[in-house]
């Protein structure tokens, strides 16, 4: 019975999209009489709307539907952060091979051709659900590891807010740099994850005021190689990987941990670094004040002189920074995602 409920213990829930209202009843009533609980929808705009506002387990798709078809209904969820991992079953009267494989290239997980036998039918749905339950365990995992970077820096009362505004303000540099969503979800994780290897730094390190000895130091720059070795299992982590390891180098080669130097940096590292440095030196710390932003430009453009940073980018966070709109989300912590024209 496990697979019939999620990891809270819930019934679970099937989205049925057909719009032959007796097929869409008789499958319910199946579904139901085996203990699923059921959503419905009668078209393609329905569907793709009711799968991303209810977050079903799973999805019946009817090929032929007024709107948009069963194919370009699969696409879209397909494409959505909030269902890209909701398995779909398309049930159709084709049996041609094309039609198939059109439905396999939108990124239906199975097919089934009418007339279907229910037998056949409940045992797809459960071996689906299976793969589903251990991919919600995954993101149970991750979303510990999430939490965990900001326990990290609560340890710290000067940190605090670090990770969640270096975030922000990747994401938002990302936007100014027109990067593509993409890349925005990426610098949106990294940002938050960047510093996680800090978990296996001694708090005597990490909470010391003052200057570190070169020793300590040491240990401090293990952070972003420690960060690496959290999170290189985690899935939806992977692609923060670059940001995690590389986020310290400088580009004139004299960074760690690997030294890498130009364009060895890739774009979005560089852009989180420049957020990172940013937030660093305009909050307070144990060892220092929060710096004024003009003190903090004046200083960053005597490394970007120094070969450090990537001038470009510091230009662009620059004139956002001194713009009417950061101002205006800083004053009301409006998320970057809202900001108008970013
Ligand atoms: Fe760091």
């Amino acid at each position: 019975m496990i697979d019939l409920y999620n990891s809270n213990n819930k019934a679970r829930k099937i989205l049925v999209a057909d719009d032959d209202q007796t097929q869409s009843e008789i499958l319910t009533q199946l579904l139901k009489d085996n203990g699923y609980e059921c959503l419905s929808a009668n078209n393609g705009i329905d569907a793709i709307e009711t799968a991303i506002k209810h977050f079903p387990d799973l999805i019946l798709l009817d090929v032929d539907m007024p709107g948009e078809n069963g194919y370009e209904v699969a696409r879209q969820l397909k494409a959505h952060k909030n269902t890209r991992m909701v398995p779909i079953v398309m049930l159709t009267a084709l049996s041609e091979l094309g039609a198939k494989l059109e439905g396999l290239e939108a990124g239906v997980d199975d097919y089934l051709t009418k007339p279907y036998r229910p037998v056949e039918l409940l045992t797809r749905i459960k071996a689906l659900l299976r793969v589903k339950a251990l991919n919600d365990q995954l993101d149970d995992t991750e979303s510990i590891v999430f939490t965990l970077a900001r326990i990290i820096e609560a340890k710290d009362s000067y940190t605090m807010g670090h990770a969640d505004r270096v975030s922000r303000y990747s994401v938002l540099l990302g936007k100014l740099l027109k990067r593509s969503e993409a890349e925005l979800e990426i610098l949106d994780k990294g940002g938050v994850l960047h510093d996680i290897g800090k978990m296996a730094i001694p708090d005597t390190i990490l909470l010391k005021p003052g200057a570190l000895t070169k020793e300590e130091f040491g240990i401090m720059k293990t952070h972003p190689v420690m960060g690496c070795t959290i999170c290189e299992r985690l899935r939806s982590a992977k692609d923060a990987i670059p940001l995690i390891r590389h986020h310290h180098e400088k580009l004139d080669g004299s960074g760690y941990p690997d030294g890498l130097k130009r364009d060895e940096i890739p774009v979005l590292v560089r852009i989180v670094t420049i957020a990172d440095i940013y937030d660093a030196l305009t909050t307070r710390r144990s060892y220092k004040d929060a710096w004024s932003v003009d003190k903090t430009f004046s200083v960053m453009y005597e490394e970007v002189k120094k070969g450090w940073w990537d001038g470009d980018i510091l230009r662009t966070w620059e004139q956002f920074v001194r713009s009417e709109d950061f101002n205006t989300m800083v004053a009301r912590r409006i998320h970057v995602k809202a900001m108008p024209g970013a």
